[in-house]
């Protein structure tokens, strides 16, 4: 355990986005209360910070997004009557997608200006302490939920820490890359970060995905609010300042990574969370071999 480090308590999870690549779906049903299986994105990511031993949960939200919070409310009609029912099962799993009273705080973004303007949104609510960010859109089905692997590797390095997955090269041009310095296990540090290189050019060909952990000097970088590619204010933007100033490592997860903010990550992710829940599963097994 590096002892300079603080604990990771608290986590933001940036859902103010338009969804546009959903549309007409996500019109006004949030795209991050999408279902994978029996559960929305949004509670797929809640429980994996939750398994990591997140103590606070923050939500950067927007217009037409309160359904986001509603949805780890107390049910108490909902739960009398699956009680009553005898459906004991549900019950649980009604009261599993419950917030605990005073761990769930909201912010608003009040126009969608990119993420990195959304992690700035919670700065007050993060105040001066290490915080985790995860993005719903992005999904990783193993035991061992990736933040929680996260947290072990910066209870090792201290810092800024970020999962990354190697990317086939042929579509370096499509990811933000890493150039990458000393392999340290699972982990890598990280010198820079290449939006988009050619693969005849790409440093590596790991690839950031949806989770991070940052220190709060990240906020002074965000404050600026310059403005990056597709001229949004970019998170990956603030974070280049960070490197080579404090330790900034990436760690190659374990676990199967899903793109649900694209469509065809989606439904890879309702087919493989289907293919592991033993309700349904040999169901959507003999549907996948008659649909092909
Ligand atoms: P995306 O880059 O997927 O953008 O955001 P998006 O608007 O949600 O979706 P598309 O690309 O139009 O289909 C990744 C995450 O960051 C949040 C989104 O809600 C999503 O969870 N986000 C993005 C914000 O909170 N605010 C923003 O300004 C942009």
């Amino acid at each position: 355990m590096n002892v300079s480090s603080k604990p990771v308590r608290k986590a933001v999870f940036p859902v103010a986005g338009l969804g546009t690549r959903f549309l007409p779906a996500t019109k006004v049903m949030p795209k991050e209360m999408l279902p994978i299986n029996d559960r929305p994105l949004i509670q797929h990511v809640y429980e994996e910070a939750r398994d990591a031993g997140i103590e606070e949960f923050i939500f950067v939200t927007g217009r037409y997004k309160n359904m986001l919070e509603e949805h780890f409310d107390y049910q108490p009609e909902l739960e009398e009557t699956l009680s009553s029912r005898g459906k004991e099962d549900m019950l649980a799993a009604v009261r599993d997608s419950e917030m605990p009273e005073g761990k769930l705080f909201t912010t608003r973004q009040p126009k969608p200006l990119g993420l990195g303007h959304a992690v700035w949104c919670a700065h007050k609510l993060v105040g001066n302490e290490p915080f985790a960010i995860l993005l719903p859109d992005d999904i990783v089905n193993h035991e061992k939920g990736c933040l929680a692997q996260m947290i072990e590797t910066y209870n090792e390095f201290g810092g800024n820490v970020v999962a990354v997955k190697n990317v086939p090269r042929e579509e370096t041009n499509k990811y933000g890359i890493l150039d990458i310095g000393e392999k340290k296990g699972a982990a890598v540090s990280i010198k820079g970060l290449v939006e988009k290189p050619n693969p005849e050019d790409a440093p590596s060909t790991l690839s950031i995905i949806g989770r991070y952990i940052l220190q709060p000097e990240i906020f002074e970088h965000l404050s600026v609010f310059e403005r990056g590619a597709g001229n949004e204010i970019q998170l990956t933007d603030a974070m280049a300042k960070l490197l080579g100033v404090q330790p900034f490592h990436g760690l190659r997860f374990e676990g199967q990574h899903f793109d649900c903010g694209s469509r065809l990550g989606f439904i890879a992710a309702n087919l493989a969370y289907g293919l592991k829940d033993p309700a349904v599963s040999a169901g959507v097994r003999s549907i996948i071999k008659d649909l092909l």
